[in-house]
């Protein structure tokens, strides 16, 4: 194994901020990206703002897609690691997107704000990570204001979330009584002064009994904060990197990310702690990072502004070797040999034409409809990447076509939309409807919009009563077919031809589980 590739590796930090709309995790990005010098100014990104708007404002949402582009990976070094942030929607109606980019990420920061405490959807994702044993730290913001009592939220956040947790710096007080953290990790006292531009003040202390500590925050926030650390003591165990790392537990933070407050800290150990690229498991084989050979997976793509010109770019995460330009990859799903004049990868919120890239990075590539989300490059091998599961969605609508001029044209256009990941479709086998099944009603109304402006194919939805769609399997061929059989008018086929069990209602799907002992049923396409 070459040495520049071993180094690049072990410098790479690739990750996603998760949260719930509105928990600090745009403002968190930003700071971030200010300590990188990645930004200079604050207020620079505003990927997220899309949830702020009403809920069908099409062009804002067309907005939106443009300016995420340029803020789906924000890559950047900082103290000798290069970072690799990778943006996931706000809005929860794309959440499907956010589940895919975490299938690229090596680890996460969960964003939760000290006053909700846990939401729902942190809560989900929060799933996604524990399916694939990621390694979270929490980040508990806007400490400034009034919130919940600390030891409150951390019992909450192992419940919630189902991790077990050790804080890694604790509070002195809260709200407008906020003083500050104490660091348990680096052994400090980080002082709070409310700013939005200066860093906050460290005065290094080995032992929470120093009596510093009472002049620097007053006797009873000492002896409060000694009381909150015996108990710390006594209930958290001691904080240790490989459990971490096997996703078994999360160090949190506390801080004010609007202060910049506690954000350094939070960094400091992240690229400390937090994995560099790992083995990704194959179909075929588990691919090292470190191999010669390259080989990588498109997790995203993204169709582009101009309606004129059908372009996207497919965001593919380098998992072994080193991506070059102009070198021929092998598209595994079609085995064509491809070559990439102007590949891009994202530094410091521009894009800019790439000559290499490691593991760990997200190459942009300029596509016209060749790439599926899941898509494999690699230098030559048969390697088909695992963990990019379909969710079962949650919403379902018959399309149908309302303009039989444009029958070729609708088809195309929903292909292609659907190898964008934008939505599920399903066919059923009873009478051989198209439905489309999101997590989101918005996502309705996009495909509608973009059939219409980039297909020129007018679509009509019609409701349908439906609760979930189970991909189904049975070790024993007989049982299928006769469960197939029974729930002739209820099956279906998604879009690789897999069977797929339309329950319209959970009591439905609670007696099928009963009645057929022998079927497995799942919830995400991958099992
Ligand atoms: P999101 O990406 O998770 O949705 O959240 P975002 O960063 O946009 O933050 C949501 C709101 O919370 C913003 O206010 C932001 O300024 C505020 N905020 C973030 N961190 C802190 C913090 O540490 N303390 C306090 N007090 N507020 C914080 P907004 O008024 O909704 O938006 P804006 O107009 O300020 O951008």
């Amino acid at each position: 194994m070459s040495e520049e590739l071993k180094k690049e590796i072990e410098k790479r930090r690739t990750f996603a901020i998760i949260s719930h709309p509105d928990a600090g995790k745009t403002t968190l990005t930003e700071k971030l990206l200010l300590f990188g010098g990645a930004i200079h100014v604050a207020g620079a990104v505003k990927s997220n703002k899309i949830k702020k708007t009403a809920t069908s404002d099409w062009m804002e949402i067309e907005k939106q897609r443009g300016i995420s582009v340029a803020t789906s990976v924000m890559g950047f070094e900082y103290d000798g690691y290069k970072i690799n942030i990778l943006d996931t929607p706000g809005h929860q109606d794309f959440a499907e997107d956010t589940f895919r980019t975490l299938t690229a990420v090596d680890s996460v920061i969960i964003v939760v704000d000290v006053a909700k405490g846990v939401e729902t959807q942190t809560r989900r994702l929060m799933e996604v990570c524990r399916m694939r044993n990621t390694p979270v730290i929490i980040f508990v913001n806007k400490l400034d204001r009034e919130g919940r009592d600390p030891f409150d939220i951390l019992d909450e956040l192992e419940n919630e979330l189902k991790i077990k947790v050790v804080p890694l710096t604790w509070p002195i007080n809260i709200g407008a009584k906020f003083k500050g953290v104490y660091n348990l990790y680096e052994h400090g006292l980080d002082l709070f002064t409310p700013s939005k531009q200066t860093i906050s003040e460290r005065v290094e202390i080995d032992d929470v009994n120093n009596p510093v500590v009472d002049e620097l925050v007053g006797h009873a926030d000492a002896e409060k904060l000694r009381e909150d650390i015996e108990l710390i003591d006594g209930v958290y165990p001691e904080f240790n990197v490989e459990e971490y790392l096997e996703g078994k537990v999360a160090p949190v933070f506390f801080g004010s990310a609007l202060n910049t407050f506690g954000v350094k800290e939070l960094l400091n150990c992240f690229v400390k702690i937090a994995p560099s690229p790992k083995p990704v498991v194959a179909e075929e084989r588990t691919i090292n990072p470190d191999e010669e050979g390259f080989s990588g997976f498109v997790f995203k793509i993204h169709a582009n502004m101009d309606p004129n010109h059908r372009s996207c770019i497919a965001f593919v995460k380098v998992c072994s070797g080193k991506f070059e330009r102009n070198v021929g990859y092998k598209h595994v799903r079609s085995d064509k040999v491809m070559k990439f004049a102007a590949p891009t990868a994202f530094m410091a919120q521009k894009k800019s034409v790439v000559e290499e890239a490691f593991p760990g990075d997200i190459v942009g590539i300029p596509d016209t409809g060749n790439f599926k989300i899941g898509d494999t490059l690699t230098s030559g091998e048969n390697i088909h990447f695992k963990g990019l599961p379909s969710f079962s969605p949650e919403m379902f609508k018959y399309i149908e076509n309302a303009d039989p001029m444009k029958a070729k044209q609708l088809d195309k256009g929903i292909k292609q939309l659907m190898d964008e990941g934008v939505a599920q479709l399903f066919t059923s086998s009873f009478n051989g409807r198209k439905i489309i099944g999101t997590v989101g009603q918005l996502q309705f109304e996009v495909i509608q919009y973009r059939l219409l402006h980039e297909y020129g194919a007018q679509c009509r939805w019609e409701p349908m009563s439906m609760y979930k769609a189970c991909w189904i399997e049975s070790d024993d061929p007989a049982a299928l077919d006769a469960f197939k059989k029974r729930k002739h008018q209820f099956m279906a086929t998604d879009k690789e031809g897999r069977d797929v069990f339309m329950a319209d209602s959970n009591y439905v799907l609670q007696m099928a589980q009963t009645d057929f002992p022998k079927i497995k049923f799942h919830f995400s396409s991958e099992f």
